[in-house]
């Protein structure tokens, strides 16, 4: 389903935009640093660790008795770079609770473009960690569950309308953030793309299909994601970044 070349990807775009992140990266990881303080958490679970490339994991191991991290798969780079950390745990699932077994058999079915919404009968179900966290980081993983699925079956050849699409996006974020709110928690997510034309001006679009909680510390910032025009053709991207903690 093509999820280890994307986590690829992400790596060859921080190469080439190395510079342009430095400050997103920065901010996430002393969002995170700055979080749970004065609040008895002894283990965490961090969703979408990937590279591992806006998590402080030195830190928190230090910080924590037990730090889970969950991604669908953990490069051999990462497996290598928290072999120091007897208390650090990686753990693989996915995370919209099913979604991609469920994107996997409608890629497989007869009819590609079926007259009912598919998405209806999609009921995700909290995958199950093997440690049981008193706190939960969700790392700019958000809109990657609906988006990666969606773009799957895209892929596929198979015929989605709109309201569909949109009903499944907004099932799988709700799902992740009632997941996620049942704890003390944090959030980093990109919430919206801009996307500018040298010379002809930009446009907006939103990425949330689910409604963030309010929290008690905000921040949000513009992430330079892709200056040199490779995500969208001869075009900046940047990303509005929305960062919370309840
Ligand atoms: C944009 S990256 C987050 C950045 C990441 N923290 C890093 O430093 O590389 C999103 C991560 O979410 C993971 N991911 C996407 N969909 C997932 C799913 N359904 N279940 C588990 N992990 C998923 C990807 O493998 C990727 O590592």
């Amino acid at each position: 389903m093509r999820f280890i070349s994307d986590q690829a990807g992400i790596m060859d775009r921080y190469l080439r935009e190395q510079e342009n992140w430095s400050m997103h990266l920065l901010n996430t990881r002393q969002f995170i640093l700055d979080a749970f303080t004065g609040r008895n958490i002894e283990t965490v679970a961090v969703f979408g660790t990937g590279w591992l490339l806006d998590l402080p994991i030195e830190a928190l191991a230090g910080k924590f008795k037990t730090v889970l991290l969950v991604d669908v798969h953990h490069p051999p780079q990462v497996r290598k770079k928290v072999e120091p950390y007897p208390n650090v745990q990686l753990f693989e699932s996915d995370l919209t609770g099913g979604g991609m077994n469920f994107c996997w058999k409608l890629s497989k079915a007869q009819v590609k473009s079926p007259e009912n919404d598919p998405f209806e009968e999609f009921m995700p179900v909290h995958p199950e960690l093997p440690v049981i966290a008193d706190a939960f980081i969700s790392l700019n993983i958000l809109n990657q569950l609906d988006i990666l699925l969606v773009d799957f079956l895209k892929r596929k050849n198979f015929r989605l309308n709109e309201s569909g699409i949109r009903n499944f996006r907004g099932k799988i974020q709700q799902f992740h953030l009632d997941w996620i709110t049942e704890k003390p928690g944090c959030l980093v997510t990109d919430i919206a793309e801009i996307v500018a034309e040298p010379g002809r001006g930009s446009s907006e679009k939103s990425l949330l299909h689910a409604d963030l909680p309010t929290g008690k510390r905000n921040m949000e910032w513009i992430w330079d994601f892709d200056l040199s025009g490779f995500y969208h053709p001869d075009k900046e991207t940047r990303l509005t970044v929305r960062a919370i903690e309840w």
